[in-house]
């Protein structure tokens, strides 16, 4: 059933684990994730960005979901993410997301907690579950290009008055994280005490990493090797990844990784078979490599298998 991420994240957090949230563009893309689900058994986060619905299309998003949930009976959560208007918000609600995320981060405080309760007012009248974000992560989050300089930590002394004001269901906080697949200069260093506060601040709730793609040195590799160029490329540590499903972190966003494991793939077969056209013959093994990454996180990394 298409379901919110209230028991999910309940769940999570008692157990000591994190649900993946993973971004969708296309069908190969909800099938290598949802296949790969099934198979260990665990609960699922579909994302959709503005940027996937303006590619794909609302209605054929949530239809691809739809046919996910049928073909493999699992609960699975759509949700908006990095929503920046209360309309946007609105628009997915109303069209049958069971979460949205309104990324108010790029606002000042008051700013923030006005447009996030007036989305979480709309979206729990309907049933609808809300994610906000305080702090503001570096790279790329949709429209909101957050250069290095202005990237800033999660203030702990912030969360507590955001959280009741807002009424949010679970909140999107910055320790170091960023988007894309260029996220440290030199050592991956995460503010592991920042989060330890935030949750001491914030008993019992949930908690969510974004930018949190390992960027997978198989896959840059493999892209660099036949004729990508990636120089850099780095991510977040699974260990470090571990580390935060066993603390408050219930939800893990992940889209890099995917992006990086169907380019590389696709990369590889079209320099291994340069006269092939159909892209079935290319996208098969794209969606299966999709299938076995999320498979490897949900087991090795985010704990969440056979907990659907
Ligand atoms: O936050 C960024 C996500 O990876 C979505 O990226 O806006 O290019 O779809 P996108
Ligand atoms: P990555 O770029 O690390 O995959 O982060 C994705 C994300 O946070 C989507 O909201
Ligand atoms: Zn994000
Ligand atoms: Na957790």
């Amino acid at each position: 059933p298409l379901v919110t991420t209230k028991d999910m994240f309940k769940k999570a957090y008692e157990g000591g684990y994190a649900i993946g949230a993973f971004n969708v563009n296309n069908m190969e893309i909800v099938q290598g994730i949802t296949e790969a689900a099934k198979e260990v058994n665990a609960p699922l986060i579909l994302q959709v960005s503005s940027g996937a619905r303006k590619y794909a299309n609302h209605t054929y998003l949530m239809k691809l979901v739809e046919a996910a949930i049928i073909e493999t009976g699992l609960p699975i959560c759509l949700h908006l993410d990095h929503g920046d208007t209360f309309e946007l918000c609105k628009s997915c609600i109303d069209g049958g997301f069971t979460s949205v995320m309104i990324d108010g981060s790029h606002h000042s405080f008051k700013e923030n907690m006005k447009l996030t309760k007036q989305v979480v007012d709309y979206a729990h009248d309907k049933g609808v579950v809300v994610e906000a974000e305080l702090g503001k992560l570096a790279g790329i989050e949709d429209a909101v290009n957050v250069s290095e300089k202005d990237a800033a930590f999660t203030d702990p002394d912030e969360v507590e008055e955001f959280v009741k004001t807002t009424g949010v269901d679970s909140l999107a906080i910055a320790i170091g994280t960023s988007h894309g697949a260029f996220k440290f200069k030199g050592e991956p260093k995460l503010r592991f005490d920042i989060l330890e506060e935030i949750s001491k601040r914030l008993p019992q709730f949930p908690i969510v990493l974004h930018g949190a793609s390992s960027v997978i040195p198989e896959y840059v590799e493999m892209i660099n090797k036949f004729g990508g160029d990636m120089p850099g490329a780095q991510g977040v540590p699974e260990d470090m990844l571990r580390k935060a499903a066993s603390m408050a972190v219930c939800k893990i966003n992940i889209d890099s990784d995917l992006r990086l494991a169907l380019t590389g793939t696709i990369r590889k077969y079209f320099a291994e078979n340069p006269s092939h056209f159909d892209p079935r013959q290319y996208l098969s093994p794209a969606r299966a490599a999709i299938k076995d990454l999320v498979k490897k996180k949900i087991v090795n990394v985010l704990g969440c298998d056979n907990k659907a």
